[in-house]
């Protein structure tokens, strides 16, 4: 009999534990460096220049963000092409849920290259042409040149949504299948949990994004504070 590799029992783990470590703790480091740009550029810049500074950077960014993110990723689309969705048979709602996984994680595979290849690398024609890595001076106003074209921020603020709900139903579906949470009541509330958390995400994020055209965000720009620091000239970049 032949075996499907979504039953291959050691990379089904180890699909689901790369999206909680590293991926998920990213994502949340990720949001709370962004919305240092509620404050403005200063701060935003002087952050992203702190990771910039961080020591074996490259070793970091390769074993602990890009090859997790590819396995995946890559092996994340081999479940969904595999999986019978049967949301029109069965319309219960954790069909629906698993349905969302799914379309959600195929949606970031195609997003997350996307966003990487603009910002990291400054490599789509008719985007963003300079890399963030290696210009942290310049990181604010890359971001937000690309943020004022209205089909950017909406594609970003979709990207958002489907991260913060593919992340927060991961943890839950983790907890699910790996017995953390048991009962019936129990993976119910589990449940209720992790869909504040997806609007959590999601509010941060989008505030975040908003951050970049605007100071301070949705918030009223009195419970922010701009940054009395004073910009030095940007550096020659380096890589
Ligand atoms: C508010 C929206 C977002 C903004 C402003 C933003 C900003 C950035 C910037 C400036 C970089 C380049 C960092 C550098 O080269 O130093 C970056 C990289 C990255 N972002 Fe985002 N991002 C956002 C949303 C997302 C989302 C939703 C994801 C999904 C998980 C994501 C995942 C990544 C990844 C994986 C990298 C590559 C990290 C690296 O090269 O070390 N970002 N982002």
């Amino acid at each position: 009999m032949a075996i499907k590799v979504s039953s291959t029992f050691l990379l089904r783990k180890l699909h689901q534990l790369t999206g909680i470590v590293p991926l998920g703790l990213f994502f949340f480091v990720h949001m709370f460096t962004n919305s240092k740009a509620m404050n403005g550029e200063v701060p935003f810049e002087k952050a992203v220049q702190e990771i910039h500074d961080i020591p074996f950077l490259l070793f970091l960014e390769i074993f602990g963000i890009f090859l997790p993110l590819t396995f995946h990723s890559v092996y994340g689309v081999i479940i969904s092409t595999e999986a019978r969705a049967n949301v029109f048979t069965y319309n219960y709602g954790r069909n629906w849920f698993y349905f969302f996984q799914r379309a959600t994680g195929i949606f970031l595979f195609f997003f997350i290259f996307f966003h990487i290849l603009n910002f990291r690398f400054g490599l789509i024609p008719g985007l963003n042409m300079t890399p963030i890595a290696g210009n942290a001076g310049l990181s604010y106003n890359i971001v937000s040149a690309e943020f004022s074209i209205p089909w950017v921020m909406v594609f970003y603020i979709v990207g958002i949504g489907a991260t913060a709900w593919h992340l927060a139903y991961g943890f839950w579906l983790f907890a699910v299948d790996w017995g953390i949470i048991i009962g019936e009541n129990a993976q119910k509330y589990a449940l209720y949990a992790c869909t504040v958390l997806a609007f959590g995400l999601f509010a941060v994020g989008v505030n975040a994004a908003i951050s970049f055209v605007r100071p301070c965000g949705l918030f009223p720009a009195a419970l922010c504070e701009k940054s009395s620091a004073v910009k030095k000239a940007d550096g020659p970049a380096k890589f």
